[in-house]
């Protein structure tokens, strides 16, 4: 499978191009700087982290040049972060091109973007369109699909997911220009699912969640990409994300670029081993039942370049705008994460 990694000289871009190479694929790098893409393959070469067959350039504000980058490739990987501003243009782009389009977004209105941008056109090219293959973005989406079946099938009142991070690893640049660029939206609570629509003004339904050795840990309504995803593949009628409440806050901070620049690109690999991730999700059936699922790992960066990379090399089924858990067998892949210290479990 040869696959483009769009913003592939990044710091998540160097970790998904890590785990791409440990598989039978052939990587190229794409970005608008060429020096700096040149430089990130010949790092890989040396430090023994990939082999990039070719570098290519092109701005994501040149359609033309995006589509001649990915041409004859099978897949695109974005991870050319902030996404809200240009993420849906590397997607048409990768469409147009013939490519399936998957991403490193963490950004909620990015990825409804994608969808409500691409999903047509995916369908008629016969590719498929998947943003936010992330360590937030995927477990929680498939986590949904496990719970609806495990309830019998039917229709569910209610999915909400929660999310919690420990550890104090800190955030790439990457990260805190997304969450600076978009914590107007953060602040709020972004979009919520509610009978057939997103909306921004759900009242919340929860005020804490019980993660797995943190019982009744204060949540607040957050920016969800699975408030996104679940409802395309399930029939349900309400969807609320949420993030531990310090959590939330410290992802809605906004940060100068000033202060961005000057901190280092992202933390060392020592600093990330030490983070813990864990991802809830309770649903309710229309038939009152209700189950509860949880995931968790280490390494948040980490994570996201083993879904990124695994999730793009193992999708499968039909085309079109599709969810982590339409193109993933859902328990089959997150059993696939056991080696990289994910677990999951469904508790009843
Ligand atoms: N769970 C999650 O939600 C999750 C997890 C991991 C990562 N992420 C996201 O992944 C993204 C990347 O993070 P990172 O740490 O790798 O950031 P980074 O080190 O700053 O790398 C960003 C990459 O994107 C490129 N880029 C940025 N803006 C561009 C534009 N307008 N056109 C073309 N290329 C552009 C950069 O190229 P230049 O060098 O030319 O600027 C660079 O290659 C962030 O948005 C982050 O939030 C999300």
């Amino acid at each position: 499978m040869k696959i483009v990694i769009y913003g592939g000289h990044g710091y998540q871009g160097r970790l998904v191009l890590a785990e791409l190479a440990r598989h039978d694929t052939e990587i190229v790098l794409a970005g608008r700087n060429a020096g700096r893409l040149e430089a990130a393959a010949a790092a890989a070469s040396r430090n023994g982290t990939g082999t990039v067959t070719a570098t290519r350039v092109a701005d994501s504000a040149d359609h033309d040049a995006l589509v001649a980058a990915f041409r004859d490739a099978d897949a695109v990987i974005n991870c050319a972060g902030p996404f809200t501003p240009q993420g849906a243009a590397v997607a048409r782009a990768a469409v147009a091109a013939g490519c399936h389009y998957t991403d490193t977004s963490g950004e909620q209105f990015h990825v409804k973007e994608v969808y409500d941008a691409c999903a047509a056109d995916a369908e008629r090219a016969g590719v498929r369109v998947t943003p936010a293959m992330t360590d937030g973005g995927v477990p929680g989406d498939l986590l949904a699909r496990i719970l609806a079946e495990h309830l019998g099938g039917g229709p569910l009142e209610e999915v909400l997911a929660g999310h919690l991070v420990t550890g104090a690893s800190g955030m790439s640049r990457g990260s805190l220009r997304s969450l600076s660029g978009t914590a107007d939206v953060l602040r709020t609570g972004g979009l919520a699912y509610e009978k057939g629509e997103w909306r921004g003004d759900a009242e919340p339904r929860l005020t804490a969640i019980d993660f797995p050795g943190r019982p009744g840990t204060p949540v607040i309504r957050f920016a969800l990409q699975e408030v996104v995803t679940v409802p395309r593949h399930l029939d349900v009628t309400r969807v609320q994300g949420f993030a531990e409440a310090g959590l939330a806050e410290l992802f809605a901070t906004t940060v100068s670029e000033e202060a961005i620049a000057a901190m280092p690109e992202g933390p060392s690999d020592e600093e990330r081993r030490g983070d813990h991730w864990t991802i809830v999700v309770q649903a309710v059936a229309q038939n009152g039942r209700r189950a509860r699922a949880s995931a968790q790992g280490p390494d948040t960066y980490g994570t996201t370049g083993v879904i990124a990379a695994l999730g793009t090399l193992r999708m499968n089924g039909p085309a079109g705008g599709r969810t982590p858990a339409e193109v993933l067998d859902p328990a089959g892949f997150l059993d696939a994460l056991a080696p990289y210290g994910i677990t999951w479990t469904v508790d009843g």
